[in-house]
């Protein structure tokens, strides 16, 4: 009877020498995770799974971004940058279960999908010694070519080892292989480095494979699920395919994008039904936008709730920390951060609400900024429910406008203001009748007694 054990193996260890950065392969952003956060949430946690993830000597940082997101991955280090055949063989002490399947899945494909791999583990446990992943790409160069003989696959070969021909094939090896564990040590034991990059390459398991008698199949995907990474063009081009995809799960849920190909979402954007996005507006990490809220064009958010029915932008900047309540409105050229915007309350132009709570309903005149920061430390400004705060006011933190309280145009607040009171707090306006025109007066005189110039 087959095992139902599974482990996968996450190979991270390459250099990713055609990206040129200081900044490993893996860690390099896609939709605002890393790469290897993507393939974790696709391949790490498969019910009672064990997962390990292949590293290089000197990668903690990658070491640690994993096992940050899942506590109980295994690390195994390859010493050698030998090739993905190495790198599964620097794994294979950690395997624990010697009779399941071991899922091998590339760090640099951070399109692939959870179904995907799990219909592959399906197919290995039932049908299959080995299964691969395969696609169709467009523009195959680069990739490793799958050769069959009919509906069975006998080898895939490495572009730089194919012949022209070889070439010309374009169903190719996405990275992902399912194997029996019980096939695997044999499987490691036949491979070498005798090709064209010196490497011992995992792509050989399915020729060595076939020699041995064993079963191999191709499960094949689109190419948007798992084009690789490997230089920036690449990350690009898996950028683009990530946004496409999410935007598509966004409007199957009900979000109205004005122009889809303009708005860009982060993994883990979150909108509810009915909520409209203008042209041209970014979703950094950390957003959840309630339903029927309107987000107009330009603007951007990063760690930010918005909540039903609130307006936001055009041109709206909101920062972390940022807590919009229902049907409140942000109107343009209007930055928040750390702020608690409650319900209904209003900030219509070009305003800096930083560390603060805008009450209920109240209104934030155009021009009004919150003076947070003393060059050492923050201060929050607390403005009560109903407040009226009037245009090109500056609000110095520590300080509470209370609730119902009106601040005149123009003022700099350093003091409290009490509950329904109105504060002033600006040079006081006086008048000199008739001074403009004796002005003008004495200076026209001037000018008539000096004509020549
Ligand atoms: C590899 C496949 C190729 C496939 C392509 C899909 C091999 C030999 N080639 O090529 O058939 O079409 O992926 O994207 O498998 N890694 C290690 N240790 C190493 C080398 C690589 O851990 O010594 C890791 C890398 O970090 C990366 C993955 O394995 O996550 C693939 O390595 P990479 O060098 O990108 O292989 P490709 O040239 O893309
Ligand atoms: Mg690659």
């Amino acid at each position: 009877m087959t095992s139902d054990a599974l482990t996968t193996v996450i190979l991270a260890a390459g250099k990713g020498t055609r990206m040129k950065s200081r900044l490993p392969k893996v860690l390099h952003p896609i939709a605002g995770r890393p790469m290897l956060g993507h393939v974790l949430a696709a391949a790490g946690d498969f019910d009672g799974a064990a997962t390990v993830l292949v590293v290089g000597p000197g990668m903690d940082q990658v070491a640690q971004y994993a096992t940050g997101i899942h506590p109980g991955l295994r690390i195994a280090i390859q010493e050698q940058q030998a090739g993905t055949g190495d790198a599964v063989r620097s794994a294979s002490a950690q395997i624990p279960d010697k009779d399941g399947v071991v899922l091998v899945v590339f760090g640099d494909t951070p399109l692939v999908q959870r179904e995907t791999l799990a219909l592959m583990v399906e197919r290995c446990r039932r049908e299959s010694d080995i299964v691969i992943l395969g696609f169709e790409a467009a523009d195959p160069t680069g990739y490793g070519r799958v050769v069959r003989d009919g509906e069975t696959v006998t080898r895939i070969i490495e572009h730089k080892d194919a012949s022209e021909e070889v070439r010309a094939i374009r169903l190719c090896f996405g990275g992902p292989m399912a194997v029996r564990a019980r096939h695997l040590q044999a499987l490691l034991d036949t491979l070498t480095n005798d090709n064209a990059q010196g490497e011992y390459y995992l792509t050989d398991f399915v020729a060595h494979g076939r020699a041995a008698g064993l079963s191999c199949s191709v499960t094949i995907c689109p190419e948007s699920d798992i084009q690789g990474v490997n230089s920036r063009a690449d990350l690009a081009a898996a950028e683009a395919a990530m946004q496409k995809r999410l935007r598509a799960a966004a409007m199957a849920g009900g979000v109205t994008f004005l122009d889809p190909d303009t708005v860009y979402l982060s993994h883990d954007t979150q909108f509810g039904e009915d909520v409209t996005v203008g042209q041209n507006v970014v979703f950094a990490p950390g957003c959840r936008i309630a339903p029927g809220a309107t987000i107009k064009a330009f603007s951007h958010l990063e760690g930010a709730e918005i909540g039903e029915g609130a307006e936001v932008g055009p041109f709206a900047r909101i920062r972390p920390g940022t807590a919009v309540g229902a049907r409140a409105k942000i109107g343009n050229f209007v930055e928040t951060k750390k702020a608690k915007i409650e319900e209904g309350a209003k900030i219509s132009h070009l305003s800096y609400i930083g560390d603060a709570r805008v009450g209920a309903h109240a209104n934030i005149g155009a021009g009004t900024i919150t003076c947070n920061y003393d060059g050492y430390n923050k201060f929050f400004t607390d403005i009560g429910a109903g407040a009226f705060v009037g245009s090109n006011s500056s609000l110095v933190a520590p300080v509470k406008i209370g609730d119902g309280a009106y601040v005149g145009s123009g003022s700099v607040v350093t003091k409290d203001v009490s509950g329904d009171a109105l504060a002033v707090a600006r040079g006081k306006q006086m008048e000199k009748p008739g001074w403009a025109a004796g002005f003008r007066a004495k200076n026209e005189g001037i000018k008539k007694a000096s004509p020549g110039e």
